[in-house]
């Protein structure tokens, strides 16, 4: 219902957030109760449910980050080992990537005219196509992760006319619905069935299931356009693939003609250890997607990289035909992009994330020989790491107790067996240190509330 008077009253409400240097106790209680009302009322209640953040006395609103922290309106400094699923890799507001980006809005523009050329867009193509494998080349940018699969899924199709698109089993590529049609988890592809038509499912990580996959498609007289796969499963759960895979998965693709596409959009910029995870597994995919930590943990940016084979003439004839997205390669969010790749570049990011990663994957390793009656198995590599308890309850009062203890990591409610850390990588190792420690004490409460 239109409400002038009350669209003036949030709209106050919220320049003011913005802007205030302070806040009064009553203001900062208000806050609280506005945001919770507002999740109620306006968003979904739903939501509430599954925060950590809400389990407390009193709801953890988010004011500001820095470094590897979140602040709540109080003051309470969360050392973030959630990483935003992926996206914080190289910190929080990143002075040096933050300055980039300031600069382009200040003194350059936000927004691309959609007519002039927009040379950043350019650089930024050109900086992706110098750090990733073999002979990637075209890039194409978009704005979220499930967007970027879209891209992919398309251009494999529209390059090699031919339609099945195979996936594997607990895969994520994001909730549109091509993206969606990928993924392997019953739960959010059920309510939208029938999904895009001409997908399968093979088991990630069994070899022999995508080549029966493949032969049954292939006998039965059906083509191909590609095979989509995370190179490290991350919504399933930190899952790696046995040694050789990938590249076995590559030596398939090659045989039958087939586009291999690696969805990086979490493994991607530095996350484990190389610039791209496929680097560390020595292969090129044909399409490769980027997202996340792409923008610097500033700005949302994603897209696609593919090799030349694949950019074919349709593509020139017909530029728009693959997307046309508005925002997509904006300026501003190639500044951040940019700088973001500077950073990692500068700084050799990847060469930081092995010895933290490796530093804290023994940490936990430790802990998981102290509650092995607890945890199940400790996974992953670089800052992309797993720890599987026995059930999920058991998870979630260990992500509560180190939220309790004002650590963050990825585990909730509908379902924490398995916690994923993803801390930044510029995250010291004292702030390592006094994870570990949180993590002891939120295990020796659970091993107690639970009689383990
Ligand atoms: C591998 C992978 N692909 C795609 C996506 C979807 O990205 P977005 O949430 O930005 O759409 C995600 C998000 O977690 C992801 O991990």
């Amino acid at each position: 219902m239109i409400n002038i008077k009350k669209a003036n009253e949030v709209l106050d409400k919220a320049l003011h957030y913005i802007t205030a240097e302070k806040f009064s106790e009553d203001e900062k209680s208000a806050v609280v109760l506005d945001a919770v009302n507002n999740f109620n009322n306006h968003l979904n209640p739903g939501w509430l449910k599954y925060r950590k953040s809400v389990s407390t006395d009193e709801a953890a609103v988010e004011l500001t980050d820095y470094g590897s922290y979140c602040v709540d309106l109080y003051g309470n400094e969360f050392i973030d080992c959630l990483g935003g699923f992926g996206i914080f890799t190289f910190g929080h507001r990143n002075p040096e990537i933050t300055k980039y980006v300031e600069a382009q809005l200040k003194n350059r523009q936000a927004l691309h005219s959609q007519e002039l050329l927009d040379p950043l867009r350019g650089y930024l193509a050109q900086a992706v196509a110098s750090i990733t494998p073999g002979d990637l080349q075209y890039c194409f940018f978009t704005n979220g992760g499930a967007e970027a699969v879209e891209m992919a899924l398309k251009l494999a199709r529209l390059a090699t006319k031919k339609s099945w698109i195979i996936s594997t089993l607990n895969g994520f590529h994001g909730k549109t619905m091509g993206a969606l049609s990928v993924c392997g988890k019953d739960v959010y592809r059920k309510p939208y069935l029938p999904m895009l038509q001409h997908t399968a499912h093979a088991i990630f990580g069994d070899i022999d299931d995508l080549r029966k996959t493949v032969v049954k498609l292939k006998k039965t007289g059906e083509e191909i356009a590609a095979v989509i796969i995370e190179p490290i499963q991350g919504e399933a759960g930190i899952i790696m693939p046995p040694a050789g895979y990938l590249q076995a998965a590559r030596a398939l693709c090659d045989e039958y003609g087939i586009c291999l596409i690696f969805d990086e959009i979490q493994t991607g910029m530095a996350r484990t250890g190389t610039f791209f995870r496929c680097e560390a597994e020595g292969v090129t995919p044909d399409i490769l997607t980027f997202g996340k930590a792409f923008g610097g943990g500033v700005l949302p940016i994603t897209g696609i990289i593919a090799r030349p084979h694949l950019w074919v003439k349709e593509i020139e004839d017909n530029p728009w035909i693959l997307g046309s997205a508005t925002f997509g390669g904006n300026p501003v969010c190639c500044a951040a992009a940019l700088a973001a790749i500077n950073y990692m570049v500068k700084y050799d990011v990847p060469k930081m994330v092995r010895e933290k990663g490796f530093y804290l994957k023994n940490g936990l390793k430790k802990l998981w020989e102290k509650y092995s009656k607890i945890i199940v198995d400790v996974r992953g590599t670089g800052l992309m790491l797993g720890v599987e308890f026995i059930k999920s309850e058991v998870g979630y009062c260990v992500a509560k107790g180190l939220f309790g203890r004002k650590v963050m990591t990825a585990g909730t409610l509908n379902n924490a067996s398995t916690i994923r850390f993803e801390p930044p990588a510029t995250m010291s190792y004292e702030d390592f240190d006094k994870v570990l420690e949180r993590m002891d004490e939120a295990l020796s409460d659970t091993k107690k509330e639970f009689n383990l």
